[in-house]
């Protein structure tokens, strides 16, 4: 069935402290990351929260899913969602091949565990700011790709998946 084994990726660009964001102020200008960022979700869903929507408003070309715990937010053009795995529900539902998580942090923390893959941009700056993306922990995701820039990379992780041990495989526990 299409949709079935959706990839959920969390895109998002994080600064070396693990800060993504200072209210409604960009942190960053960093022209290459916008410019990634559409190529890579054009045609495709992505799922905000509330917060992040309203300060970026609608992007052209992608299907918005915007999570609130008010049933009676709306805005034009937009889906609405009650949690953030209901709003994966709702992109597998549809029959999509892959959605975005696009922050901010509620979202992210939120969604973290239902991620298939990460697409960061780490950028080398260390601001102040309130929101933040979660632990990259490595024992939960692995690098599997880096591409530097001047003052920041694009990375990927990928869940690391972890062979059975002696203990598992016989089934104990
Ligand atoms: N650097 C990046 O890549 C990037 C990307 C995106 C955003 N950001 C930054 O992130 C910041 C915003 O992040 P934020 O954490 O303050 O807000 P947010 O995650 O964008 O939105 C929070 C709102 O989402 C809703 N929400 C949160 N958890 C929910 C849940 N479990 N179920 C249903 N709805 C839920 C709530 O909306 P209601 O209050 O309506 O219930 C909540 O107030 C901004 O500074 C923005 O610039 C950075």
């Amino acid at each position: 069935m299409r949709g079935e084994q959706m990839q959920v990726i969390a895109i998002a660009a994080v600064a070396d402290n693990g800060v993504i964001g200072s209210g409604d102020d960009m942190l960053w200008h960093i022209p290459e990351d916008f410019r990634r960022f559409k190529a890579v979700t054009m045609g495709h869903t992505l799922i905000f929260g509330r917060r992040t929507f309203e300060q970026i408003g609608k992007l052209p070309g992608r299907r918005h899913i915007v999570c609130t715990r008010d049933r009676s937010w709306s805005a034009d053009g937009v889906d609405v969602a009650g949690s953030v795995p209901q709003a994966v529900a709702m992109a597998r539902d549809a029959g999509e091949d892959v959605c975005y998580i696009a922050g901010g942090g509620q979202i992210y923390a939120d969604g973290l565990e239902l991620c298939t893959g990460l697409d960061i941009t780490e950028v080398h700056q260390s601001p102040d700011g309130r929101a933040r993306f979660p632990e990259i922990s490595a024992e939960q995701w692995r690098e599997v790709s880096r591409e530097a820039h001047d003052g920041f990379d694009f990375v990927r992780y990928l869940p690391v998946v972890r062979a059975a041990g002696p203990v598992e495989s016989l089934g104990e526990g």
